[in-house]
């Protein structure tokens, strides 16, 4: 598909999420392309008058949303969220998602976690059957690399998942670090038969900051194709 059709279906579910929007709500804004749309959203609206406070998932968030001039806040400060909407690289029928392709997914499961709400952005292409064919990032400690790459893979062995484990690199073969520092394996699973396992798994391994399996988070879907935007899940509470 054309860049620009995808970039002008990415704006459109960001608007749908963007009608959601009320002053006096506490928002957290997601990281990634789909998610820069819902921040120019808002920070339109916000010229306009809409008055929210918003916590970013990651510094690109924070630098964009500073650029409109958006209240800002933290999560210390503002431990509760109404509503949180994020992208996602991959999501399935039960709402499931694989994030971070983009790094943020620490930041952004913790914003998730703390919102009454999250609602994802999408377009089609996204839409899968069944996750793992977008690599699942899993954000590691530093110390320890080599070890905990052998649990992450005992432990993908016993949910069904085989296939490389390779440690991101950023430009000029360093290492990529995500805004909290650490590094992150891309998991090249082509087919994850069990997330919810698989994700449990992960969280049990010392080592492993965080993964990029969102289960039970997102409330809805907003799917912009060329045929229109519809909504998978519940977007109102
Ligand atoms: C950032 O870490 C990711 O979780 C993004 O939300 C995800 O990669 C979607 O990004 P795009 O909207 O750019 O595809």
């Amino acid at each position: 598909m054309d860049h620009s059709l995808i970039e002008s279906l990415k704006r459109q579910a960001a608007e749908r999420a963007a009608a959601l929007v009320r002053s006096g709500m506490r928002l957290g804004l997601g990281t990634g392309s789909t998610a820069a749309h819902f921040v120019d959203c808002i920070g339109e609206k916000a010229k306009l008058g809409l008055d929210v406070i918003c916590v970013p998932t990651s510094e690109r968030t924070r630098l964009q949303a500073e650029g409109w001039n958006l209240r800002l806040s933290t999560l210390d400060e503002t431990p509760e969220l109404d509503l949180t909407v994020d992208g996602a690289d991959e999501f399935d029928a039960q709402l499931r998602l694989i994030k971070g392709g983009g790094g943020a997914l620490l930041r952004e499961k913790i914003v998730a976690a703390a919102s009454k709400r999250m609602v994802v952005i999408t377009d089609a292409s996204k839409e899968v059957a069944r996750l793992g064919r977008f690599k699942l990032p899993v954000e590691v400690d530093r110390f320890g690399l080599n070890a905990t790459r052998r649990h992450i893979e005992e432990a993908a062995r016993a949910c069904g998942c085989h296939g490389p484990i390779v440690l991101r690199k950023a430009e000029g073969d360093r290492d990529y670090l995500t805004d909290g520092g650490h590094p992150i394996f891309d998991c090249d699973f082509r087919a994850i038969p069990d997330p919810d396992a698989l994700a449990v798994a992960l969280n049990a391994i010392p080592g492993v900051v965080e993964h990029g399996l969102f289960i039970g988070m997102a409330s809805a879907v907003i799917i912009a194709d060329t045929a229109g935007v519809r909504v998978v899940g519940k977007l109102e509470r």
